[in-house]
Formats: structure tokens, C-alpha cells, sequence
């Protein structure tokens, strides 16, 4: 069994007499001061696994706050909750509270895992051929960048379900963060200043976006410069004031159907009091001997992970070597034959039967590794889905905490594109999803992804639209292992795939894990997408055994967390992201 090599970099160990230095500094107790320990079924967690806290986000203000509430005895699920607030707020160009996403949960010393659900759903009046132009084409204007592109906001349901079932921290405590830092603002990052400025043309198309993300004579804001966020702060005070009723009664969901009413959204007040998120089981797979949780249905992620985990069980990836062209070839193989199921198979499973069971299971993935030349590349025109069925017996951003009980959290949240619609909700403050692009708006036609969908995934009324983000906890004999995820699209099932490969076959380090140049094939286009750092040689060889090959910009951006044996925590900050940051105690 692999054991954990003794790296430094990032080892974060808990010293006693620096959590008393903190201890006196912050002079801040929560108002839950014995915090819930453990978070499933009540039970009571002595810390023996994680000795200490970690947080790795995308944006180290959101690192921050999350880090202060571990410190001060709050659990993984009262930081998740607080660093996502704080995202939304800090890094607007994904963290939301107008999207949705999934949260996987697990507590430190049983094998559950549990997964909030609180990706948005089909408006009432939302209907199968919505996005059709009059010459029966996807109208991709209208499906990407208008309010008809938005479905209905899960993410503020979603993180208060979080925090009252599994948290001990009270709402005004999760959300004090994200209200300072949009009442009084933030230095912004060149990161933030650059988003802006890509995303201008289209922000400026609307008066509620120029108005927040613009000066008043029409300039972006540069690095180093104080940005607020007045109508967020009131939001969010409506929020902590209130629950969820600040945000889908009253005041807020006033305002988003006001936005909507003008720009000929679909989204109602009933659409908006009738949202609910769902608590489901994760997916669960196993990679010699790790026992893998993740995200399914409405989610793909976890599903296609299993099964490509599965096929590629069979073969010794270990001594292929890490990014060797053997290697990627096989991986290459393996993703292309999920990716093809995923079109035909995968949408929400409360409106369509998504075979989870055949997909995942070992029996299926072993007729699929059959047809895997281990010389030659099979063409992607020539593999229709398979038949998981006789198996059966039934700019997003992503965040990892773990906490000194030993619990897990591993979040991923989106508005789907960066900044998603574009459209600010004029007086509330927040950016629109437009996630609504993740249906299949006609069967066999690419999303923004190149993702084609089929039947499984068409528009309905309160319908999911299918998803590709992968939260993901990996347990080792029971104890969590590896937190991990990723956004990307497309690409997130594959990155989140291979940080843990790159951990698990390839004994790279945390960080290097998440470091490593990442390789992508989803079926169609029939290409492997590689970023820069695999070498020519290896180009060359895959190009001989029949791949195309094709050079990308950075693909995801992984923040994740390895547990090791003794307890120590290694954070791994994805460095694709400027703003990335992993912090502990
Ligand atoms: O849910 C999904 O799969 C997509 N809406 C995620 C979009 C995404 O990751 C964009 N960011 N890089």
C-alpha cells in the first residue's frame, strides 16, 4: 500500500504555543463555543486524525476567513460555508450566490459521505426547444448571455442547508466575512483587475454590471485599488438577517424577477420559494484499494471518474510512468469511452433512469478495456456509448478544508462561464448564471464545452441541467485521504482525475500532484488535450499510435488537501490561479 513520502513543503503542524498566540490575538470566540465535532448523526469526534486545520481556495482573502473560524474551533462545514460567502464577494467572476454547485461532506472516522445538492434547476416556464432560432439552430446568444439563460440560484440554499445540518456556527457568523468585505471592500488583485477588463464588452451591456464593476466614467478598477460592493452587502444582510427568505422571498427574489421582467427571464417568485436542495448519496467507486466518493447525477463528474478509475484499474499506470506517452494513451482511451456514455447516458436523475450502477461498475468497465489497443488510438467516430445497462442492479471554483475533528469538505460552486450571464441583478448586487447552457439545447449539437448531450439531458420544467463538476473524497481504510476537485468544465472530470492518479499511481506529492501538466480527450472532438509541459517526444509518440494531439491553455485549477498518516495535512493551491492559496494551523 502507498505510504505517505515525508515532504515539508506545506506541512502544516500544529504548535501549541503558536494556537495560543492566535488564540489571544483573534480574542473572538464563536458563538457556538463548543462546536458540534463531529457532523454526522451527532456523534461526538475526538481529534486523533487531523491534528490541526487546513483551507485551500481560489482566493486567499477567502482562505483567510475560512482559516479564522477553524482557528477559533468552528468545524469543515462552518469554514466551507464562510469561504464560499467570501468567494462570492472576492471573486465574482465564479464565486456566486446567483449559481449553484455540490458539496461533498465527510466526517473523519466512518465511510459516509454526503452530498448537498444545490445546483439550479429549469425555471417552471422553461421548455425543451427554448434556445432554438426560427432555422431551428441553437441560438447561442440567447442561450449563454440572456436572462433566459439563467436558471434558478441554488447556492444560498444550499450552504444554509449545509450549515444547519452539519455546522455550529450561527448564519450571522458565516456571512459577518463576505458582508465586511463587500460593505467596506477589498484591494483588488491583478487577477480580478484582468477578469474585469476580458469581460468588459459584455458587462457594459448592462447598466446593473457597468454600474458594479466599472467606475462611474466608465474605467475598470486597477490592482491595488479599494473595491465595494454596497448592494451585495445589503443582500447578504438580508441573508444573515433573514435565511433563506433574505434571498428567495421578499426583498432579493423581488429583485431578480424585476431583472428578469426587463430582460424577458423566465424566472418567477414561485420558481424562487419552491427551490430546495437535496441531500443524496455520492457516488462510491474504488482504485486499488482507495475507496472514492464523488458527485452524481445531476452531476457527471463522480460517475465518469468511477468508471474511468475502473477501466484503467487493469493497467500496471504505476510502472507506465507519470505523462509517459503509454500512460496517456491509455488515459486518453479510457476517458474518450466515458465521455461517449456521458452524452448518451447522464442527466438529472429525478426526470430521466441514468444507469450509475452499470457505468460504475467493474464488470462493465473490464468489456470496455478490452477494446483498448494498447499501441493504437481508437478513432472516437468509430466508439458509440456503450451498454452500461445489463450492469445494472441500479469558471466555476472549487474549495478543499479539512478540519481538527477530522472532517472533510470538498466544494465546487459556478455560474458557468466567468461572470456568467454577464447581468447583474440591477439592486441586489450579484451576478446571474447562465448554467441554463449545460442542457442539451438540441440533441447532438456541442455546448460552450464541446459537450454533446442527447435526450437525457434536454430542457424540462424544475429539471437539473446536467453537470460536469467532480467534488471529490478519497478514504483510505476508512480515514479521509484525499480532498480534491476542480472547475473546468468539460475538463473538471479529467483534471479532479488526475490529481488523484497523479497521487495514487504516481506518489507525486500534493502539490506537485496538482502541478502536473494535465491531458484531456472527451470524445469529440477527437483530440487529446494537452497542456504545455508533456514533452515532444511523448507528442510524437501519441501521434504515432494514431492520437491528434493538440497544445491548450491551462486546463482547471485544482485545490486540494492530502491527509497523511499521522494526521498531517498537506495543502496542494492550484498555481494556474494567481489567487490561489492553501493556508493551515
Ligand atoms: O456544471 C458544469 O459542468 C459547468 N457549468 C462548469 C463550468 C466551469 O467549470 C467553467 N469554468 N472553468
Amino acid at each position: 500500500m502507498y505510504k505517505i513520502p515525508t515532504f515539508q513543503f506545506l506541512a502544516l503542524r500544529l504548535s501549541a504555543i503558536r494556537l495560543a498566540i492566535l488564540a489571544a490575538l483573534l480574542c473572538a470566540p464563536l458563538t457556538a463555543a463548543a462546536a458540534r465535532e463531529a457532523i454526522l448523526e451527532g456523534e461526538r469526534a475526538v481529534p486523533t486524525e487531523a491534528q490541526n486545520g487546513i483551507v485551500v481556495t481560489s482566493h486567499y482573502l477567502a482562505t483567510d476567513e475560512a482559516l479564522k473560524v477553524l482557528e477559533q474551533g468552528g468545524n469543515a462545514i462552518d469554514a466551507a460555508v464562510t469561504a464560499a460567502f467570501a468567494l462570492a464577494v472576492t471573486q465574482p467572476r465564479s464565486g456566486n450566490i446567483g449559481g449553484g454547485g455540490f458539496m461533498l461532506i465527510s466526517s473523519g472516522r466512518k465511510d459516509e459521505v454526503v452530498a448537498i445538492d444545490y445546483r439550479e434547476k429549469a425555471p417552471a416556464l422553461a421548455s425543451r426547444d427554448m434556445f432554438l432560432g426560427t432555422d431551428g439552430n441553437v441560438d447561442e446568444e440567447l442561450s449563454r448571455f440572456s436572462h433566459k439563460s439563467a436558471g434558478v440560484p441554488g447556492t444560498v440554499a444550499g450552504l444554509l442547508l449545509a450549515l444547519e445540518r452539519y455546522g455550529s456556527i450561527s448564519l450571522a457568523r458565516a456571512l459577518e466575512p463576505a458582508i465586511r468585505l463587500a460593505q467596506d471592500g477589498f484591494i483588488v488583485p491583478a487577477r480580478f483587475s484582468d477578469g474585469i477588463r476580458r469581460a468588459a464588452d459584455r458587462l457594459q451591456r448592462h447598466a446593473s454590471s457597468r454600474k458594479i464593476f466599472f467606475k462611474p466614467d466608465g474605467s475598470g478598477y486597477q490592482p491595488g485599488e479599494l473595491f465595494v460592493q454596497k448592494e451585495l452587502a445589503a443582500t447578504l444582510q438580508r441573508i444573515a438577517q433573514l435565511g433563506r427568505d433574505g434571498f428567495y422571498q421578499g426583498r432579493t427574489a423581488e429583485l431578480i424577477v424585476e431583472e428578469m421582467q426587463r430582460g424577458g427571464g423566465l424566472i418567477s417568485l414561485e420558481d424562487l420559494s419552491n427551490y430546495q436542495p437535496t441531500v443524496r448519496q455520492p457516488v462510491h467507486g474504488s482504485y486499488r484499494g482507495y475507496d472514492i466518493y464523488s458527485m452524481g447525477p445531476p452531476s457527471s463528474g463522480g460517475t465518469h471518474i468511477v468508471q474511468i478509475l475502473n477501466i484503467l484499474e487493469g493497467f500496471p499506470i504505476g510502472r507506465s510512468g507519470h505523462n509517459s506517452a503509454q500512460t496517456i494513451h491509455l488515459m486518453a482511451e479510457a476517458m474518450k469511452r466515458a465521455y461517449a456514455d456521458r452524452a448518451e447516458y447522464l442527466g438529472d436523475a429525478d426526470f430521466v433512469r441514468v444507469p450509475i450502477n452499470g457505468l460504475t461498475s467493474k464488470r462493465y468497465a473490464e468489456t470496455l478495456r478490452v477494446g483498448i489497443d494498447r499501441e493504437r488510438a481508437t478513432p472516437a467516430a468509430g466508439l458509440p456509448p456503450g451498454d452500461p445497462v445489463p450492469y445494472e442492479s441500479g469558471e466555476t471554483t472549487h474549495f478543499s478544508v479539512v478540519d481538527r475533528f477530522g472532517n472533510a469538505v470538498s466544494n465546487t460552486y459556478t455560474i458557468n462561464f466567468s461572470y456568467g450571464s454577464h447581468i447583474v441583478v440591477d439592486g441586489a448586487g450579484f451576478l446571474l448564471n447562465n448554467e441554463m447552457d449545460d442542457f442539451s439545447a438540441k440533441p447532438g449539437v456541442a455546448n460552450a464545452y464541446g459537450l454533446i448531450g442527447g435526450e437525457a439531458n434536454r430542457i424540462e420544467p424544475h429539471k437539473r441541467m446536467l453537470s460536469s463538476m467532480s467534488p471529490t473524497i478519497v478514504k483510505l481504510d476508512g480515514r479521509n485521504f484525499l480532498v480534491t476537485g476542480s472547475p473546468g468544465g468539460s475538463r473538471i472530470i479529467t483534471t479532479t482525475l488526475q490529481v488523484l492518479m497523479n497521487v495514487i499511481d504516481h506518489h507525486l506529492n500534493i502539490q506537485s500532484a496538482v502541478n502536473a501538466p494535465r491531458v484531456h480527450h472527451q470524445w469529440q472532438p477527437d483530440e487529446i488535450r494537452i497542456e504545455e509541459g508533456i514533452s515532444p517526444d511523448t507528442v510524437r509518440l501519441l501521434q504515432q499510435m494514431g492520437h491528434s494531439v493538440s497544445r491548450k491553455p491551462a486546463m482547471g485549477a485544482s485545490q486540494s488537501i492530502l491527509v497523511g498518516s499521522d494526521g498531517t495535512l498537506y495543502g496542494g493551491a492550484d498555481p494556474r490561479n494567481s489567487t490561489s492559496s492553501a493556508q493551515g494551523f
